[in-house]
């Protein structure tokens, strides 16, 4: 993987595909890693909010390092994806479970996920605890350009999932809005 503008790293979320969630887990001194689709750009910058809480072991370890990896999945690992999101890092070492390689990232404890093809580690800027929020900045991004699959894919919410399709260019239209470097 090689680093990626980080003004660029929204393009990553802003689609909505499902993600995963790398921490470092202190309770056992593993990597864990969670599936999540409720997830958003809130700015260039890059910043990003998410929903999770208590009722997932990792809430605990965003809470804690206030630090985590977004890994961006495409749909040859979807199966995968979804068996990740259906059992816990508080009993499951979920990297060997599901094959996944960790790299080491630059910033933060949590691990990069090889098998992705983005990788935005991040800061834990704010937790809004009666909506179970949590607010990121994004501080490093890393693209694996050499990956042929890229396409990303969304849950609907009830265990079916949109792929992406094809792409439309509208930057002539909107290009006096987009941020520098985009
Ligand atoms: C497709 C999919 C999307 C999910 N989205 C979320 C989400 O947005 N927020 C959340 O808290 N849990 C979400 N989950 C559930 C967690 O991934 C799941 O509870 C996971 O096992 C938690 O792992 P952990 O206990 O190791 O943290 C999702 C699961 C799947 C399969």
């Amino acid at each position: 993987m090689k680093k990626f503008p980080l003004q660029k790293a929204f393009t990553f979320i802003e689609p909505g595909p499902v993600v995963l969630i790398g921490t470092f887990d202190n309770d056992n001194g593993r990597f864990n890693v969670m599936t999540l689709s409720w997830i958003m750009v809130m700015d260039f910058s890059p910043r990003f909010a998410l929903l999770t809480g208590m009722w997932n072991h990792s809430c605990k370890a965003l809470l804690k390092n206030k630090e985590c990896v977004i890994s961006i999945p495409t749909i040859d690992i979807s199966k995968k994806v979804v068996g990740i999101g259906a059992c816990s890092g508080a009993d499951t070492d979920k990297f060997a479970k599901f094959n996944l390689t960790a790299a080491k990232a630059e910033q933060v404890n949590a691990p990069l996920i090889k098998e992705c093809l983005a990788n935005i580690e991040c800061r834990v800027v704010d937790h809004i605890k009666k909506h179970d929020i949590f607010v990121l900045d994004g501080i490093q991004a890393w693209f694996d350009s050499a990956r042929k699959e890229k396409r990303t894919f969304h849950a609907v919410g009830d265990g079916t999932f949109i792929t992406d399709g094809p792409k439309i260019n509208h930057r002539k239209l909107m290009a006096d809005k987009l941020p520098a470097g985009v």
